[in-house]
């Protein structure tokens, strides 16, 4: 655990804060973050094998990442695109292709992840932050998935769990309405299943306590990094993002006959 926690230290995803993202016609320019050049082999995998669901990587110097611009609906937007079965489906089929695509990738000697690899069945190279706000969106379908700073190999149900808890959503009747604009409260079990029959050929699981156990994952890393001081998780910790979380896994825990 030490060393994976190391490593995604060295993410330096802080720095955004500093020098956020920035677009000039068709090239977006980031913060490097030291898993950059690992990123930039896997992107530059996919678009080999002709996927232009991801964004082609067009350099990374001073600091700087640059990637090309993907036309599309994005960042909050996302919130909007996701709400018909439609948009939620689009999104299931995409995460699933990049999944299967990616099996085929050789990551370079020195990889660099940035969030911990994680041992299981079925270990893919997973996205690490797959919600609606990362997908870009067009004609009321998620045509790509941008933002792969948290790119790290673990079990392909990790990306699923965390996709099921912002597109369903698996939140509160009041966060649903409020943070994610649905206009009224979502049918939550039958958008689970529209997600997983779209994604397709996933051995049976526990939705709940797989969701649940991302969570915690998420919740055990963002303690383990304000631990060591790292920014932005100190802060988040001493705003309560951890009580706030422990409060949203227990709304899954208790919310079982609404999900499954
Ligand atoms: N390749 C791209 N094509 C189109 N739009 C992009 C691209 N990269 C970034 N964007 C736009 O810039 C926004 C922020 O980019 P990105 O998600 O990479 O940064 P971020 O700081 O990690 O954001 P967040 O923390 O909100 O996920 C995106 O929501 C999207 O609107
Ligand atoms: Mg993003």
């Amino acid at each position: 655990m030490e060393d994976a926690l190391e490593a995604v230290g060295r993410a330096e995803k802080a720095n955004r804060a500093a020098r956020p993202v920035s677009i000039d016609r068709d090239v977006v320019s980031r913060p490097s973050t030291s898993a950059s050049g690992t990123v930039h082999s896997f992107l530059r995998h996919l678009r080999d094998q002709g996927l232009d669901c991801v964004p082609e990587p067009l350099g990374d110097r001073d600091g700087t990442e640059t990637l090309r611009f993907i036309d599309g609906a994005g960042g909050g937007e996302g919130w909007y695109h996701q709400h018909t079965d439609q948009g939620l489906a689009s999104a299931a089929r995409l995460l699933r292709t990049i999944h299967d695509a990616a099996r085929s990738w050789t990551p370079p000697l020195e990889a660099v992840w940035g969030a911990p690899a994680v041992a299981g069945d079925d270990v893919v190279y997973c996205h690490g932050d797959p919600g609606p706000w990362n997908f870009i969106w067009r004609d009321n379908e998620a045509v790509a998935l941008i933002d792969w700073d948290y790119l790290h190999p673990a079990p392909r149900l990790s990306d699923v769990a965390y996709a099921l808890r912002w597109f369903v959503p698996l939140r509160s009747d009041d966060l649903s309405l409020a943070w994610h604009h649905f206009p009224e409260v979502p049918d939550r079990r039958h958008r689970v299943q529209v997600f997983l029959d779209s994604y397709g050929d996933l051995p049976a699981f526990d939705v709940v306590d797989t969701v649940v156990a991302r969570m915690q994952a998420t919740s055990d890393l963002c303690q383990a990094l304000a631990d060591q001081g790292q920014e932005p998780q100190r802060t988040w910790v001493s705003d309560g993002a951890l009580e706030q979380q422990a409060a949203e896994i227990r709304w899954v825990r208790e919310h079982r006959h609404l999900i499954v």
